[in-house]
């Protein structure tokens, strides 16, 4: 079957570690008992394209690991879910890795590590990945040092000249001297999907729907902002408005906004408009809910598509300010 687009995911690889449910942690050297323990790819290039792949996407993932057994699992684990790992192997540092204790409504605070994936510079990215891709994913703006500013700015524009479209998202904000960084690289992007934290604190106001005009304004082409379960923010050349959630049982919310990215991704590839595409990605982000972990949630384009069909609306929605 034809894949549904060529993509390349550059950026974020973390090594997920999940448990559930936890209300506390337990005192001093107390152990408790839980349903489940988990082990995972996740991040916003590694479990962004498991996702694509799991939507019949060709997806390629540029990344920086560590020569360790969680490297190992992060390259096994992509193999397996039919994504080509091209990840570079650095020495003295871990693989990135994140613990995540699931309350029982579904949050998840966590604990992180990100070594490794702040090694990741331009010499890392195969210029073989580069060309002949449909969707070029800039997955962790912020949180990609090695990249972030002059040599991203290079990197996408070699991607443009092939003829890619170029997504972004982000992975929490990782500096505080965003501006300059974000002058230079939102032009680049032709579509950047931050959640609502993350837009926020970046152009620096409340009101979620100023801040994906913001972040247009600044040069990315269209801005989606996801809103967990308040839905999304969409933000284009026709002004700002929002789409909501889907109602879905809630276990996990980890990676839904990796799989509102792939879902959006894969709605454009299929020629579909943007806020078609937004509602595709709201639908993927909610099966993705229902199970522990980043990328167990879609199972299958069809099954996507089947599970949209017979899905309810959430109630809540964002007002204009
Ligand atoms: N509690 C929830 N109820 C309903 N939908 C939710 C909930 N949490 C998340 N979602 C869906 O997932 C989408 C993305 O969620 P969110 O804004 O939490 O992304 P995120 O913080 O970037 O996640 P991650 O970075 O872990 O992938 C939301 O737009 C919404 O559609
Ligand atoms: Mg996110």
């Amino acid at each position: 079957m034809k894949p549904v687009g060529r993509i390349t995911l550059i950026g974020i690889c973390v090594v997920d570690v999940l448990a559930r449910p936890v209300e506390a942690l337990p005192s001093g050297q107390g152990s408790d008992p839980l349903d489940q323990i988990k082990v995972t790819v996740a991040g916003t290039a590694a479990g962004t394209a498991i996702d694509l792949a799991h939507l019949g996407a060709d997806a390629t993932v540029v990344g920086a690991i560590g020569s360790d057994l969680l490297g190992d699992i992060m390259i096994e684990s992509l193999r397996r879910e039919g994504v080509d790992p091209r990840l570079t192997r650095k020495a003295g540092v871990q693989t990135s890795a994140t613990i995540l204790p699931i309350h029982p409504d579904g949050s998840r605070p966590a604990w992180h590590v990100a070594a490794a994936n702040r090694e990741l510079v331009s010499d890392d990215v195969p210029p073989d990945v580069l060309k002949g891709r449909d969707v070029v994913h800039y997955g962790g703006l912020t949180a990609l040092p090695g990249l972030d500013g002059a040599p991203g700015v290079a990197l996408l524009r070699t991607v443009r000249q092939n003829g890619a479209f170029i997504t972004a998202d982000c992975l929490g904000i990782k500096r505080r001297d965003t501006a300059e960084l974000l002058e230079s690289m939102l032009p680049e992007v032709d579509l950047f999907m931050p959640n609502r934290g993350e837009a926020t604190t970046l152009a620096n106001t409340d009101d979620v729907f100023a801040a994906a005009r913001t972040l247009r304004e600044m040069g990315a082409g269209s801005v989606l902002v996801t809103c967990d379960s308040a839905g999304c923010v969409i933000s284009d050349k026709d002004g700002e408005r929002s789409r909501p959630a889907f109602v879905a049982p809630v276990v996990d919310s980890t990676g839904c906004g990796d799989a509102f990215s792939a879902g959006v991704i894969v709605g454009i590839q299929e020629g579909k408009s943007l806020d078609d595409a937004v509602t595709f990605g709201l639908a993927c982000a909610a099966v993705t809910l229902g199970q522990l972990g980043s990328v167990d949630g879609i199972r299958s384009h069809e099954a996507t598509v089947k599970w949209m069909h017979e899905a309810e609306i959430s109630s809540e929605s964002l007002e204009m300010a």
